[in-house]
């Protein structure tokens, strides 16, 4: 058992940590406090090769391992959680599915632009009703002819509004409940695709999610992505490696709560002396330190397993449940060390407290990591 980084491993995150340093948290405030998608940040992680980091080469990316990807994603979230998620979302939830379930076509078509960051991708799998019971897809795919006619509305769609390619799960039997999900591969300029305004957030403000609506688009075959009534299968592993994502943006989120704290309590005096040296705030601090380290641990476990291609959705499921939990802790124990100077826009943590918080909420709530950590338990896994 190795704790180390490889060579390679090593040289991403050297390059991770320096992006994320020196060009993204200059800027992560402004682009929170302006709701601003940061365009120039994701054409720079398109140049380093961050937006299709497992994806093969010969596909358009950096042909790297999952935790070469764990490793970025804390780096990048770290400075800025919006930016995380937009790599995160088309990474795990757009490469991720076409390099597993697409036709060579579709990945010369679709992979290699997105893996390249030519195009920018967003995954619709939730609906008005349809969030953690994903089966219960609203949105329908009839077959008229040659073509599939869809009609339905998408919900919450990180990159929705920014987003040029949508991996999208329609029902095509109602009857067939799960066994009747068909995943596509959407262009968004398709006629009869429309996004609605961008969600106004608590969190991760700079990462545009909105509705997406789909009124009678046409589609043929080609746009298929994996067999008619193969849906759910795609949608549920897929999220299994998101989950990956999610646990390294709050280790990075946690991390950021940590170090700006630390960095305050160092400075900050009272009754003589900085508080860094007062036990109470020693022993927040060394919680933290401990849980960003346990969280990290499990999200790097997970996606060592995946690239093992060994089963990792319960690990991922754990490692999101955990590390989500202490993003928010570590953000509202940040708050705590700075006190009133946490309470107010001039200094970070109040960032870090709101975007922790969907961290528990997509790609699987906190009740539904359980339920699927829990499911496996059942089956002995
Ligand atoms: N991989 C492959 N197949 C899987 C699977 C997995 N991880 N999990 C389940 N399946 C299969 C099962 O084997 C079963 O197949 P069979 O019928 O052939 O045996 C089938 O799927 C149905 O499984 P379940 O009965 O367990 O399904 P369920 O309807 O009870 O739902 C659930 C299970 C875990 C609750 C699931 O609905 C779920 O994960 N919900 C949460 C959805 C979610 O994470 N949404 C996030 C939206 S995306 C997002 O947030 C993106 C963003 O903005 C950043």
């Amino acid at each position: 058992m190795k704790f180390s980084p490889t060579e390679e491993q090593q040289a991403v995150l050297t390059t991770a940590r320096e992006f994320a340093t020196n060009e993204v948290l200059p800027k992560a405030a402004e682009i929170d406090r302006e709701h601003r998608h940061p365009a120039e940040l994701v054409k720079r992680m398109a140049e380093l090769g961050f937006l299709g980091i497992a994806v093969p080469e010969q596909f358009g990316g950096a042909g790297l391992d999952h935790v070469s990807y764990a490793l970025a994603m804390e780096e990048v979230s770290r400075a800025c959680a919006s930016t995380g998620v937009i790599m995160s979302v088309n990474n795990s939830l757009v490469c991720d599915p076409i390099n597993r379930f697409g036709t060579e076509d579709q990945k010369r078509e679709w992979l290699t632009p997105l893996a390249s960051g030519k195009l920018l991708g967003c995954f619709a799998l939730s609906e008005p009703e349809a969030g953690s019971d994903a089966a219960a897809q609203k949105t329908v795919a009839e077959r008229v002819g040659d073509k599939w006619v869809i009609n339905g509305t998408k919900n919450w769609i990180t990159n929705g509004p920014v987003a040029d390619v949508c991996v999208l799960f329609t029902m095509n039997d109602k009857a067939a409940g799960h066994k009747g999900i068909t995943a596509f591969i959407l262009p968004m300029k398709a006629k009869g695709v429309r996004t609605g305004p961008p969600d106004d957030k608590l969190g991760i403000r700079g990462s545009k999610s909105s509705q997406i609506y789909l009124d009678d688009v046409r589609l043929s075959d080609a746009h298929l992505l994996g067999q008619v009534g193969g849906g759910f299968k795609v949608a549920m592993s897929t999220l299994d490696g998101g989950r990956i994502g999610i646990a390294a943006q709050a280790v990075g989120i946690a991390r950021a709560a940590l170090e700006d704290a630390l960095a305050y309590a160092q400075q900050r005096r009272t009754f003589g002396k900085p508080i860094a040296q007062h036990q109470a705030i020693q022993f927040k601090l060394a919680d933290m330190a401990t849980e960003v380290d346990a969280a990290r641990l499990l999200t790097l476990r997970a996606a060592y397993l995946k690239d093992q291609k060994q089963p990792y959705g319960k690990e991922a499921a754990m490692a999101k449940l955990y590390a989500s939990d202490i993003a928010n802790k570590a953000a509202r124990e940040a708050i705590q060390i700075f006190g009133g100077n946490g309470y107010v826009t001039e200094f970070p943590v109040e960032r870090h407290f709101r975007d922790a918080k969907i961290t528990e909420i997509y790609e699987g709530t906190s009740e539904i990591q359980r339920i699927v950590i829990a499911g496996h338990l059942a089956k002995g896994g």
